[in-house]
């Protein structure tokens, strides 16, 4: 069932645990991520990033393929195709295309445009019955051309993007996307607990770079208002690791063991064992 993020991340806003956002590259993702979120009875959120929507031949084509899982492979739990980090022109496109939620980051523009701009796409996506995430400006973290510890939000700026009536906010408080490097100083749940409380304690919070953050960290983060947790590399990485031991193994080469549908068939199993497994971490199973 398509629907938008609003009231399952009221919910889990509500129940203290959080949904997970997995993003989509190609069908093999949509499907094993589908299929798991239905086996697991939990709701689920697809993230689509202006990039990988290029890949997949645009918003119109993703859109389309994922209703239609949804339809063929009678997937019953909650879903939302959600616009990862879109532009301004993206969120516009991605509601046109018919994305139940969208991302606006308006993160690397100044305060108040980034105000202008999300109020903008929040009462365009009001129309329609899309949620809208926003993203506040980032403070530093810079050092020797290195990123450390990530983008951290000002609390102050937080409760003036949440008071425009997004749905879901996600503020950086150290985390980063992809793999976090070795000297990472892990989450800053100070800053966290600050925007909690300057937000409120209805609003969904979003915590981006879920990839190889500690699970006691995540579950902190779920404490302190975090209700919806965005996962990407680490799928690529089960995927990954899956079909080169395939490959690896000499399976390929064996029987028709090249055929695409079996060739992809270990990463695409890999893909729902992590899907599964942040599920659990999340809280999210039987929540549907
Ligand atoms: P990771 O790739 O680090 O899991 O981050 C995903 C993300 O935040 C997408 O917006």
């Amino acid at each position: 069932m398509l629907v938008s993020a609003k009231e399952m991340l009221n919910k889990a806003r509500a129940g203290k645990y959080a949904v997970g956002q997995f993003n989509i590259n190609n069908l093999e993702w949509t499907k094993a991520i589908l299929l798991t979120a239905q086996e697991n009875h939990s709701p689920v959120i697809l993230g689509v990033s202006e990039g990988a929507g290029k890949y997949m031949c645009g918003f119109p084509t993703v859109a389309a393929m994922v209703k239609a899982m949804i339809e063929t492979l009678g997937i019953t739990v909650p879903v939302a195709l959600h616009l990862d980090h879109g532009t301004y022109e993206g969120a516009f496109k991605a509601m046109d295309a018919g994305f139940s939620s969208v991302m606006f980051d308006g993160s690397h523009y100044g305060i108040e445009e980034n105000i202008e701009k999300t109020k903008e796409v929040i009462a365009e996506a009001a129309k329609r019955g899309i949620s809208v995430e926003a993203e506040v400006g980032a403070i530093g973290g810079e050092e020797d051309g290195v990123i450390g510890g990530g983008e951290v939000a000002d609390p102050d700026e937080c409760a003036m993007i949440a008071g425009l009536g997004v749905d879901m906010l996600a503020a950086g408080i150290g985390n980063i996307h992809g793999v976090y490097p070795a000297n990472w100083k892990g989450l800053n749940f100070e800053v966290l607990g600050q925007i909690s409380q300057k937000v409120g304690d209805t609003m969904p919070l979003v915590l981006h770079g879920g990839t190889g953050i500690p699970e006691e960290m995540v579950k902190k983060a779920i404490s302190l208002g975090v209700s919806k947790v965005n996962v990407n590399t680490e799928c690529q990485l089960s995927f990954a690791a899956a079909t080169r031991k395939y490959i690896e193994e000499g399976k390929d080469q064996q029987g028709k063991g090249f055929d695409p549908r079996k060739l992809l068939a270990p990463g695409f199993e890999a893909i729902k064992a992590t899907v599964k497994e942040k599920m659990e971490l999340f809280g999210s199973i039987d929540k549907a």
